[in-house]
């Protein structure tokens, strides 16, 4: 593992888009793993500067998001085809028809996930999966608990996230209770893992996750195993661990 220590959430933002950024002008056809949550959108705002100014082109990647809520429709403000069209793609030349997320509305969600996977497949794999981590260690929405080999599959939300989740909702009730993701080994096949955290409620879960036991309770443990991973943190995620790491 990498571990990259940032001032702020801005220069973690910053030093994350550059990372997306290369890989996408070494492989324009660059297949992407998306993640939605408060984390990744500086670097989104980032990406599409980039974009704007640097002419950086997407038109040629192919676009995986990790998870989506079951039964909000995409036309929904806190969906996460609501929140990819919103804060990424339709500010970036991305094809429309080279996008996925997972549908939280499929009449048949295990063959959807099946599908999910198959297709993931049939594009060679993911190069670079951007991750986020919950505040009880999860990634994607692989709660603890979850199988360490899992595939796309739906999960139920555990009570943490969804009290996490209920800041973007009315009130809790209203927060879905199940959700499709992506597994913890559909994320371990992706060939570069570039996982993000700031702030103080996130420093319990990244001192797990890097110095800690592997082990399902904290899901995002695994990046240890994995060979290409980097970790972008502020110094308020960085505070509790005990290890030397570059600090730039
Ligand atoms: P956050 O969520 O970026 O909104 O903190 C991260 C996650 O739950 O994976």
């Amino acid at each position: 593992m990498l571990i990259l220590i940032k001032e702020n959430a801005q220069q973690m933002s910053l030093e994350a888009a550059q990372q997306v950024a290369s890989q996408i002008k070494l492989k324009p056809d660059s297949v992407i793993g998306f993640a939605t949550g408060s984390t990744p959108l500086a670097m989104y705002k980032e990406l599409i500067k980039m974009h704007k100014e640097d002419g950086l082109d997407f038109s040629k990647i192919t676009s995986f998001n990790l998870d989506e809520y079951v039964e909000l429709p995409p036309s929904h403000p806190e969906s996460y085809h609501y929140f990819m069209w919103e804060n990424l793609f339709k500010h970036i030349n991305i094809n429309p028809s080279n996008v996925h997320i997972p549908m939280g509305m499929a009449g048949n969600i295990d063959a959807f996930c099946d599908w999910y996977e198959e297709k993931i497949k049939s594009y060679g794999g993911i190069d670079l999966q951007i991750l986020g981590i919950g505040g009880n260690g999860h990634i994607a929405f692989n709660e603890p608990g979850s199988s360490l080999g899992s595939r796309t599959r739906i999960k139920t939300l555990g009570l943490k996230t969804r009290l996490d989740n209920s800041r973007f909702f009315s009130n809790l009730d209203e927060v879905p209770k199940y959700a499709i993701t992506m597994g913890v080994g559909t994320i371990m096949e992706a060939k570069k893992l570039l996982l993000l955290a700031n702030g103080i409620n996130k420093a319990d879960a990244i001192k797990a996750t890097v110095e800690g036991p592997i082990m399902a309770k904290y899901p995002a443990t695994i990046v240890q195993l994995h060979r290409y991973a980097t970790i972008i943190i502020d110094n308020e995620a960085a505070s509790k661990l005990e290890g030397e790491y570059i600090d730039k």
